[in-house]
C-alpha cells in the first residue's frame, strides 16, 4: 500500500442571511463604500444577529450540508475539530457541541486556535491523524462569530470582520492527493499588535474591562499588513521551492482574505497571474477561522482532481504558513450534487 496521504473529499459552507453593506456602516461610524472598498475590498460582510446563537449554530449547518453532500454515514465520523477564535464558551469544546447538534456519536473532538490562521494549522494537525492510519473520516470546520468581539464604534476595525462556517470531510488516500507539505511558523512577540485583552485568566470579565471596552477586538493594522505581505510569499514560495512548483504547476493560490490589498501583493510576491487566485473578501469580509473553506466551497466547482493548490494564511499571534495541498476530486460534481440538496 502506498503512503496515506490526507484527502479533502468534501466542502460545505454557510453564511448567516442578515448582510451588513458599507452604507449601513457609514451610519454607525466615520466611513464609506469608497475608503472601504479602497483600502480593504470589501463591499459586504454577513452578520449572526439572533441573541443566543453561538459559533456552534453556523457550523452544525456547514457540517450538515457536508454530511449530506458526501452522503456520509454519521457513525462512520471518527475525529471532529473545530477551529478558530470564537468558541461558543470557554469549555467544553465547541467541536464537542457541534458533535452533539449533528449526532456524531463515535468520534472524538478537540478546538484549535491560531488566529485567522486557525483552520490552516488545524488541517495540517487533522492531516497527521488521517496520515497514521487509524482514522477514516475527519471534520475539520473553520467557523467564526468574530462579530462578537468587533467593537461597532471603531472604524478602523468594523468594516473588516465578517460571521461564516466552512467544513471538509478529510479521509486517507493512497494516490498522493490532499495535504502534501506545510510550513507553519508562530511569533509571539507579534501579539501586541492584534489581539482581544479581556475576557481570559489574566483579565476576566468585570465591569472595568467592559467599561473599558477590552472585550474587543484591538488591531494596529500596519504591523500587521506588514508582516502579512512579506511572511505570506516567503514561505508559500519556500514550499514551492522544496516541491519543484512553478508559477506554471500551481493551479490555484488559496489565501486568507483579510484585505484585498494583501491578497494582490502576495499573488504579486509569488508571481502569480490573477486568475490562480482566490478572491471572495468582497462578499464575506474577513471571516476568521472560515476565510480558506470558505474560499475552496466557492471555487469548489472549478477544482479538477489533480490541481496543485497552496494554502497560506497569517493572522494574530502572530501566525502563519502554507500548505501544499493535491485537490482529489472533479469539484463540479460535488457541486452539482449540493445544488441538488
Ligand atoms: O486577519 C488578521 C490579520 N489582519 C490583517 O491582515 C489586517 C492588516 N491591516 C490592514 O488590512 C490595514 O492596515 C487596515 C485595513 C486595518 C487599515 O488600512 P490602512 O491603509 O493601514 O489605514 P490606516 O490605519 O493607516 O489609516 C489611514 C487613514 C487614517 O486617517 P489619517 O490618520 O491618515 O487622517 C485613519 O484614521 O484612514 C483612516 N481610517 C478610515 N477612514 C475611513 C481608518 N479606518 C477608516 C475607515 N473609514 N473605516
Amino acid at each position: 500500500m502506498g503512503k496515506i496521504t490526507a484527502a479533502i473529499t468534501g466542502i460545505a459552507g454557510y453564511v448567516p442571511e442578515y448582510i451588513l453593506t458599507n452604507e449601513e456602516l457609514g451610519k454607525m461610524v466615520d466611513t464609506s463604500d469608497e475608503w472601504i472598498m479602497t483600502r480593504i475590498g470589501i463591499r459586504e460582510r454577513h452578520i449572526l444577529r439572533e441573541r443566543g446563537l453561538g459559533t456552534s449554530y453556523m457550523a452544525e449547518k456547514a457540517v450538515r450540508k457536508l454530511i449530506n453532500k458526501t452522503n456520509t454515514n454519521v457513525d462512520d465520523i471518527d475525529m471532529v475539530v473545530w477551529c478558530g477564535v470564537t468558541p461558543d464558551m470557554p469549555f467544553p469544546a465547541t467541536a464537542n457541541i457541534v458533535s452533539d447538534l449533528v449526532g456524531i456519536e463515535n468520534a472524538f473532538g478537540f478546538d484549535i486556535n491560531a488566529g485567522c490562521s486557525s483552520f490552516l494549522f488545524a488541517l495540517a494537525t487533522v492531516a497527521k491523524f488521517i496520515e497514521s492510519g487509524r482514522y477514516k473520516k475527519a471534520i475539520l470546520i473553520g467557523a467564526d462569530k468574530i462579530s462578537t468581539f468587533v467593537d461597532y464604534t471603531d472604524r478602523a476595525t468594523c468594516p473588516i470582520f465578517g460571521d461564516g462556517a466552512g467544513a471538509v470531510l478529510l479521509e486517507p488516500n493512497t494516490e498522493g492527493y490532499g495535504v502534501i507539505d506545510e510550513i507553519l511558523r508562530t511569533d509571539g512577540s507579534g501579539r501586541k499588535y492584534l489581539y482581544q485583552k479581556a475576557g481570559g485568566s489574566s483579565y476576566p470579565a468585570t465591569m472595568e474591562t467592559v467599561v473599558n471596552r477590552q472585550h474587543f477586538i484591538y488591531q494596529e493594522g500596519q504591523p500587521v499588513y506588514k508582516a502579512a505581505v512579506s511572511n505570506m510569499p516567503d514561505v508559500s514560495l519556500k514550499l514551492m521551492e522544496r516541491h519543484g512548483l512553478t508559477t506554471e504547476t500551481i493551479d490555484w493560490l488559496v489565501p486568507h482574505q483579510a484585505n484585498l490589498r494583501i491578497i494582490k501583493a502576495v499573488g504579486q510576491h509569488m508571481g502569480l497571474s490573477e486568475e490562480k487566485v482566490m478572491v471572495n473578501i468582497e462578499r464575506y469580509g474577513n471571516t476568521t477561522a472560515a476565510t480558506l473553506p470558505l474560499c475552496l466551497w466557492d471555487f469548489e466547482h472549478k477544482l479538477k482532481k489533480g490541481d496543485n493548490l497552496i494554502l497560506t494564511t497569517f493572522g494574530a499571534g502572530f501566525t502563519w504558513g502554507a500548505i501544499y495541498l493535491k485537490w482529489a476530486y472533479e469539484g463540479k460534481q460535488q457541486t452539482e450534487r449540493e445544488n441538488e440538496l
